[in-house]
């Protein structure tokens, strides 16, 4: 596709303006007002330069240019116009659609992608829940955001490896081992692993409350835990493969996969190295028993690295992995989408990673989000197994939507197969709909709106746009997907501010990649649909004119790609019926 700002510098330099191109690149502005033109030169900084009033030298740009674009039959100019210290340029409406249907068209599914990434790894570690515990609504966040940041650095021609950090290891296996030793039942957590292993963790925290000698106890298991028990280690594997069952089931519903499920216990004999090479390096301090690495100098509590008891910890594990993956993969980026209530926990280790002379400390980036609470008022808290899981949400919004199918009389047989792809796409999308940093309260009447801005109406749209092409001719179809359209027929406002948000998708593909923020993705694809909505109701798209028609229908299959391509980026469905 052209880059049409670039374009018009090339013209500006053309007509002999004062300017670099570089310059103008940095000066072209992008009117707020769209009556003012697609791109606007401001002629202040040219003022100094040539010692005359701003508005005397824009008109004079303007009168060069026009004159350029009258006797360039290529030009992709339209009009140029003066208004103040401005320069106003109109871009060719025709030569834009049809540069832009074209490429979709040709592109299909790989239109947006580039290869800015040029195969640099980058890693994305994302869900990461712990083992034993449910995988609930919280957890839908870093596994959603995730998967689409994914998504995005691959559409943008990086190696992407997908990581599942399972929080498999820690202190509180010794709790659970502990809980099923005193009150457990095989069985039980054979029918129902999670649930009922949650239901032990709960109980040991009420009883331990009571009796504080569990938690020695408790310590005292996790102790032998680390130092290969064997009937520590079976039961840990045991709780650790119930667990992996369950959430594969959630991850197959979402259509989410990873390359490693390295978790925390992966790294629990790779960590003796770090802390050895801490000391070596003159980091470690000793504190009540316990290991710490002071981080004083730079505003935050120390970091504990090894317990009194010489039991690792989180942190510890944390930075193994860091060195791990820079040793495995050597990445461009490590990427971690983890929760906001982490931020000091990554701020402490990337700081640990930099004193101990890892210059790609500053290659890891933490990726935070917001709290996820329950309309109602409802807290969620794990101890008190007060939970509301992942999976029944994704099975309730499926259920839902099929009926609401029923009530709008769609046909039984194809409800199963749909209602999947718009329940599960309506929770993702609506995970995916806000600036990932704020809060926000899960609400079932904003998940399932079909007209708000909700993935349902998302895909309701791009389902008509499909089904505009159903009932078009085949013949027509096959000629506007051929491309070389009249796009001389596709000038009109609606048409045009489609074809301009198509033609920005490839930029916002690329700037939620930087600001790690698919939810800049989300929000362009919710104006493309509104756009198209806007056209297909202002303009008949199979009219009489054959050359009007097949332009219009190439136009609709663009933007039905265009918010495929998007859906899909985000971990979403397009279904071609609704
Ligand atoms: N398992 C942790 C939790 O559920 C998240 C792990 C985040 N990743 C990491 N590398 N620390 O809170």
């Amino acid at each position: 596709m052209i880059d049409y700002k670039e374009k018009t510098a090339d013209q500006l330099v053309a007509a002999g303006v004062e300017l670099t191109k570089d310059e103008l690149m940095d000066l072209i502005e992008v009117p707020q007002d769209e009556s003012m033109g697609d791109y606007a030169l401001p002629c202040f900084r040219l003022a100094k330069v040539l010692r005359k009033a701003p508005p005397m030298i824009a008109a004079d740009i303007a009168e060069k240019l026009n004159a350029s674009v009258e006797s360039d039959y290529e030009s992709i100019i339209d009009k140029v116009v003066q208004v103040n210290a401005y320069v106003n340029v109109f871009l060719s409406r025709a030569k834009m659609a049809s540069d832009v249907v074209d490429e979709v068209l040709a592109k299909k599914d790989d239109f947006g992608k580039s290869d800015i990434g040029g195969h640099k790894t980058v890693i994305v570690e994302y869900s990461s829940p712990n083992i034993a515990k449910p995988f609930h609504i919280g957890h839908i966040r870093s596994t959603v955001i995730g998967n689409a940041i994914y998504k995005i650095y691959d559409a943008l021609g990086y190696d992407t490896i997908r990581i599942n950090h399972l929080g498999d290891y820690g202190t509180q296996f010794g709790k659970m081992i502990c809980a099923y030793r005193h009150w457990g039942n095989e069985e039980d957590v054979k029918r129902e692993p999670i649930k009922t292993l949650l239901s032990y963790y709960t109980k040991f925290h009420e009883e331990a409350e009571k009796d504080p000698s569990l938690d020695d106890e408790a310590r005292a298991i996790f102790a032998k835990l680390e130092n290969g028990g064997e009937e520590e280690v079976r039961l840990w594997q045991w709780f650790r493969e119930e667990s992996l069952k369950e959430f594969s089931r959630v991850y197959k519903m979402l259509g989410i996969e990873f390359d490693s499920y390295n978790g925390e216990s992966f790294y629990s004999d790779k960590m003796e190295r770090f802390v050895k090479e801490m000391e070596d390096k003159g980091l470690l301090e000793e504190s009540e028993g316990a290991q710490i690495v002071r981080l004083d100098d730079y505003d935050m509590p120390p970091a504990l690295i090894k317990k009194s008891d010489g039991s690792t910890l989180y942190i510890t594990r944390d930075i193994a992995a860091a060195v791990y993956r820079k040793e495995t993969y050597n990445f461009y980026k490590n990427i971690y989408v983890v929760a906001s209530q982490q931020n000091l926990h990554f701020q402490q280790w990337f700081r640990v990673l930099d004193l101990m002379g890892y210059d790609w400390a500053y290659d890891c980036v933490h990726v935070p989000f917001g709290l996820v609470s329950l309309a109602g008022g409802v807290t969620m808290s794990t101890r008190k197994g007060q939970v509301v899981f992942l999976e029944d949400v994704l099975n309730q919004s499926v259920e839902k939507t099929a009926e609401i199918m029923r009530e709008k009389g769609v046909d039984e047989e194809v409800i199963p197969e749909i209602a999947h792809q718009v329940g599960i796409g309506a929770v993702v999308f609506n995970e995916l709909s806000n600036n990932r940093i704020k809060d926000y309260v899960f609400d079932w009447d904003r998940v399932l709106n079909f007209d708000g801005e909700t993935g349902p109406y998302v895909q309701y749209t791009h389902a008509r746009a499909c089904s505009v092409l159903r009932k078009a001719d085949p013949a027509d179809v096959e000629k506007a997907l051929a491309g070389g359209i009249d796009a001389s027929k596709i000038t009109g406002d609606s048409a045009y501010d489609l074809v301009k948000l198509i033609y920005r998708m490839p930029a916002v593909i690329e700037e939620a990649g930087s600001k790690y923020e698919p939810s800049i993705v989300t929000r362009h694809i919710i104006q493309i649909a509104s756009t198209f909505n806007r056209f297909y109701h202002d303009e008949h798209i199979l009219v009489e004119d054959a050359d009007e028609r097949i332009a219009k229908i190439a136009l609709v299959a663009a933007a039905g790609q265009a918010i495929r391509n998007g859906l899909h980026l985000l971990g979403i469905e397009a279904p071609e019926r609704m």
